[in-house]
This record gives C-alpha cells, structure tokens and sequence, in this order.
C-alpha cells in the first residue's frame, strides 16, 4: 500500500514556494538573472537595491528549501536558466493572489446553494502575464494549428469564444494574414485589453466584442469555419447555451475545439497525478466558482467536470468528436469536434 504524503514535507515545500514567489516579485531573482551568478549578497543587495540583512534571510530559506547553492568563497548561485526562473517565479506567484480569495471562497462555500464569483481581476492579469507571446506562439502551434490544417486554405473565419485578453489569435493572425478572426468574451475588461493591445498591432483581421457566448447574433448562422474555446468550457455557468450557439454559427464543414485542463472526470484517476495537481487548485479558487456564477445560478463545473464528461457533454450536443492528437478516450487539453 502506498504511504501517506508527509504533510510537514507539504507544508515545507509550500512555504518555499512562497518564499520563492517573494524573491520573484521584489527583484532578488532577477537580481541573480543578472548578475550571472555565483555572487555574494553585497553584489545581490546592489543589484536589487535591497537591504542586505533581508536577502541573507531569503538566501537561506532558498537554501535550505534546496534551490539557493553557496560555495566555498560563501557565493551564491541559483542554477536554472532565465527562462525556468522567470515562467516559476511568475506560476509561483499565483499563490498569494488565490490567498486573496480565502475570504470569498470561505463564504461562498458556507452558503446552502453556492452562488460563486466572478474572475478575480488580478488572477486575468497574472494569466495573461503568464501567457508570454513565446508560450502563446508554441501553444497554437501544437494544439490550433493542426485543428486549423482539418480544412484546406488560409482565408478561414475564425470566432475564439472567451478570447480573454485575445492573445491566441492575435497570433493566428499574424500567421494568416488572410484569415478573419472574432474574438468575443462577456468580460469587459477583457476585451478592453485585447483592444488596447490590438492597437499597438498592425493587424486588420481581427475584431473583439463584448458578447455572451450563450447568445450569438443570429447573423452569424453557418458563419464560421473553426470555433475554438480555450479554458472556457470548464469555467463557463452555461455550457449548453455555449455548445448551442457553436453549432450555430459553426458552418456544416467547420469545426470546434475546446481545450480544458487535461484532468480526468474520475477521482480515481486523481491520485498522485501531478497535472491534476497543478490544475485542480485553479479551479478551486477560479475556475469553480466561475461555472457557480451567473443566472440564474451556474452549473459547477471546474476543471473537476474533467475530460470524459466534457467529451460527453460536446457529443449530447450531436457533435462528432474526432481525432486530431491523442487518441479521443485518452485525457487531453483538446476536444475537436464536427457537426
Ligand atoms: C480562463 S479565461 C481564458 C481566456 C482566453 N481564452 C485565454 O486562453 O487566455 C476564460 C474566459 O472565458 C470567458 N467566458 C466564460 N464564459 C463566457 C461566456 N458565456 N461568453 C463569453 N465569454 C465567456 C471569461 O470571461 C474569460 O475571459
């Protein structure tokens, strides 16, 4: 039988993390970034305009925790590259954003019929941080652009339901110069951004609106060749109204894709499962309490809701789920589907 995970171990590594996310957010690891290590905790001190006595401290927890090394001229060094210290410092730094939410999770949960809350606007803000033009780029290229390749030409029209801040397909744009792309969220904030970033862009092939993806305009009947959704499905109260409306707009031969966090419906295939164990923390302070919001009272979804019921879900709906990476029963980001 397995052992019980060492919760003082749990504990230990959490308040590294948050340590760790301290260090990011105040300058110490850029600091070491470049400074090319190993340096001394003047160098540190100089560098990050911190006082010295304070950095000693961060120093040790770091190497205690096992991140930090010292070496015998007593020089520290932080040894992963910019770019795993940079994408970590920032994940890490989610924690004391959802630490935020304590107050308002805790009395959501208390209530007899939950009611959830809306996006946190400093965790949009850190996702769409955390979304670097880098990380964005890779992502569409391995997962929209071979939903993309299904159909033949590059003039496609392209609708991202809860485009968010819009990045994914300001990129898809960049790359299909052609192609017309509508980006909607119900969000206003959200599209506020996209449009202040679109701006500093020479593009002309895409439009953000506010807009309920659970309520499309009826003008936009068999009008588009892809739909895709991402990290919308699971957070969304009105999964059918959404599902509804894609097929709509969606035109015979066109295509859907949503994508989710690659989590299994089944508590089961839970255990020790270290994606499930990323994700599932964002849908307890995000992701669920967004599917509880709206009117009149959302569905409780979640990145819990999982693979297998999302695929469900989309083929109620007379969907046809197909093939584009893994197998469709194997648990993935991706659910591409026809009419
Ligand atoms: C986790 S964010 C993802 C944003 C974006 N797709 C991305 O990957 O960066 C989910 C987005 O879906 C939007 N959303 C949820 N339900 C929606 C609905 N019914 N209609 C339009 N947008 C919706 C939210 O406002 C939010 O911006």
């Amino acid at each position: 039988m397995a052992s019980h995970k060492d919760l003082m171990q749990m504990v230990r590594d959490g308040l590294g993390t948050l340590v760790f996310a301290f260090g990011h957010k105040v300058g110490i690891i850029d600091a070491f970034i470049e400074l090319k290590d190993p340096c001394t905790v003047e160098e540190l001190s100089q560098k990050s305009g911190l006082n010295s006595r304070y950095i000693q401290e961060w120093l040790g927890c770091m190497l205690a925790a096992g991140v930090v090394r010292i070496n015998k001229e007593k020089k520290y060094s932080l040894p992963y590259s910019k770019d795993l210290l940079k994408r970590w410092g920032h994940i890490a730094s989610v924690i004391p954003i959802f630490s935020e939410l304590f107050g308002k999770l805790a009395e959501d949960m208390s209530k007899e019929k939950p009611e959830g809350y809306t996006y946190y606007q400093p965790f949009l803000k850190w996702l769409d941080i955390f979304q670097t033009p880098e990380a964005v780029h890779s992502w569409n290229n391995n997962l929209v652009i071979p939903v993309l390749n299904l159909k033949s030409g590059k003039d496609f029209t392209l609708l991202d339901l809860g485009c968010g801040y819009g990045r994914h397909v300001r990129d898809i744009a960049e790359q299909y110069p052609d192609c017309h792309i509508f980006g909607i969220d119900s969000d206003e904030e959200s599209i506020k951004q996209a449009n202040i970033e679109l701006a500093k862009t020479t593009l002309q092939n895409v439009k953000y609106e506010i807009m309920d993806g659970g309520k499309l305009p009826d003008d936009w009947v068999g009008k588009f060749d892809f739909v895709i959704m991402n990290d919308v499905l699971h957070d969304a109260y009105e999964v059918d109204s959404i599902l509804k409306e894609t097929k709509k707009v969606l035109k015979d031969d066109g295509y859907g894709a949503a994508f989710d966090p690659p989590v299994s419906s089944y508590p089961e295939n839970l255990v020790n499962d270290k994606t499930a164990q990323f994700y599932m923390p964002f849908s307890l302070f995000s992701c669920l309490p967004e599917s509880l919001s709206g009117p009149p009272g959302g569905e409780g979804l979640g990145a819990g809701w999982g693979y297998e019921r999302r695929k469900e879900k989309i083929e109620k709906h007379g969907f046809q789920v197909i093939k584009v990476h893994k197998d469709v029963d194997k648990v993935q980001d991706g659910i591409v589907f026809k009419k």
